[in-house]
């Protein structure tokens, strides 16, 4: 089996993708400067599959270290998490992510072409289809017009970069991963999503507040065009979002393919907290709060392309998520 180089895989979804390449058989590596996730991750990891992978602490910014790695070891696929992903810190911060992600992404494609490792799977985001007339998003439409945020810009920005490799070198394979709303952990609950700082996503607050930690959850507009008035996003468990990264490697082709990872379906933020509620048993305290500056009423994917093409799609639902981030708040401080 061959060997993967996963950047960013002490984080969120790159963890729960090393559980899932760890059980088909692949050998996996980590390259990771811990900006916002811990070592310790890993351990969780050995938990659950046995196996424990090897953790360079480099930042992919570093040309010489993740030179370095990739002259020690022949790796047949990267897998490119690594990426500062707060949205409104990239307003404030543009230089600090045009530079994260952007250079470090360049690095790295360097390093493959000098090393001869042709095949990259990478985690772009929904956010590249920026402001469309319709709420779901398939792989043909339009993207890069009308992002609102420097971390948006630079998914869409990677994207292109990307393509432009691919047409430029026969052998380059690349797969490009329009995630949706990534939520929930490893049933086991030993491994989850655990943030440095404070959370800015719905179901990191949510657990926060579950926890005693926010006194609330606001529920940022109660006046959408949508059946209760509140946002509709396309939740998507995170062990089924990483078993497409396997769909991917299993199907992966010369050129550049995209293919957006949701379930379809579309979710309100107050059918998010009864799911919620309804999983623990008990009233999570909520509050009405104006809208959130660049927010939309509704998206969620169109999956078609994935499973029609990986063969991939979505198994666990909302109140699966729910009952697994009970099970990892249970042992984890949120
Ligand atoms: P995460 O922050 O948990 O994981 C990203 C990891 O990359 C972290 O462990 C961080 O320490 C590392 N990292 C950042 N910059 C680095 C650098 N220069 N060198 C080495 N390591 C670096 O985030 P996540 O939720 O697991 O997201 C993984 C990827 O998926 C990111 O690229 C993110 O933009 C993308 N994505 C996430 C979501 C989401 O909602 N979680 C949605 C769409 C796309
Ligand atoms: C979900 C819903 C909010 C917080 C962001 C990024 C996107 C992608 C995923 C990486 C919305 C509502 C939230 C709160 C709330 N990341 N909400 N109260 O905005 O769909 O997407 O994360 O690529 O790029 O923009 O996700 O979890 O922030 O919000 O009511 O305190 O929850 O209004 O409807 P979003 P989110």
């Amino acid at each position: 089996m061959e060997r993967v180089l996963v950047t960013g895989g002490t984080g969120f979804i790159g963890s729960h993708t090393i559980v899932e390449l760890h059980n088909k058989g692949y050998e996996v590596d980590v390259v990771d400067n811990l900006c916002n996730s811990k070592a310790e991750i890993l351990d969780g990891v050995e938990k659950i599959t046995g196996k424990k992978p090897e953790l360079f602490k480099v930042d992919i910014r570093d040309k010489e270290a993740l030179e370095k790695i990739f002259s020690e070891r022949r790796y047949g696929l990267v897998i490119h998490f690594a990426g500062l992903k707060a949205v409104p810190e990239s307003i404030e911060k543009p230089l600090e992510y045009y530079e994260n992600n952007i250079s470090g992404t360049i690095n790295l494609l360097e390093c493959m072409k000098e090393h001869g490792v042709h095949k990259i799977i990478f985690s772009s985001s929904a956010t590249v289809y920026g402001t469309q007339e319709k709420s779901k998003l398939d792989e043909t439409m339009v993207t890069g017009q009308g992002i609102t945020n420097p971390y948006g810009e630079t998914k869409y920005m990677i994207e292109e970069i990307l393509k432009d490799v691919a047409d430029s070198d026969p052998e380059f394979s690349c797969t490009i991963l329009r995630y949706f709303n990534p939520i929930g952990n490893h049933e086991s609950g030993i491994i989850g999503e655990d943030p440095n700082g404070i959370p800015l996503n719905l179901m990191p607050i949510i657990m926060k507040v579950a926890k005693g930690k926010i006194p609330q959850l606001q529920i940022c507009g109660t006046d959408y065009p949508t059946p209760d008035g509140t946002g509709i996003r396309d939740y998507i468990h995170v062990v089924d979002l990483a078993k497409g990264h396997i769909a991917a490697a299993e199907h992966m082709k010369p050129g550049a393919s995209i293919y957006n990872l949701g379930t379809g379906r579309g979710t309100s933020v107050r059918e998010m907290v009864t799911a919620f509620e309804k999983a623990s048993g008990k009233a999570l305290p909520c509050v009405e709060a104006p809208r959130r500056p660049g927010d939309i009423a509704e998206v969620y994917a169109d999956p078609s392309k994935a499973e029609r093409e990986l063969n991939w799609k979505t198994e666990l639902t909302i109140d699966d998520a729910m009952r697994d981030t009970l099970k990892f708040l249970s042992s984890h401080e949120a």
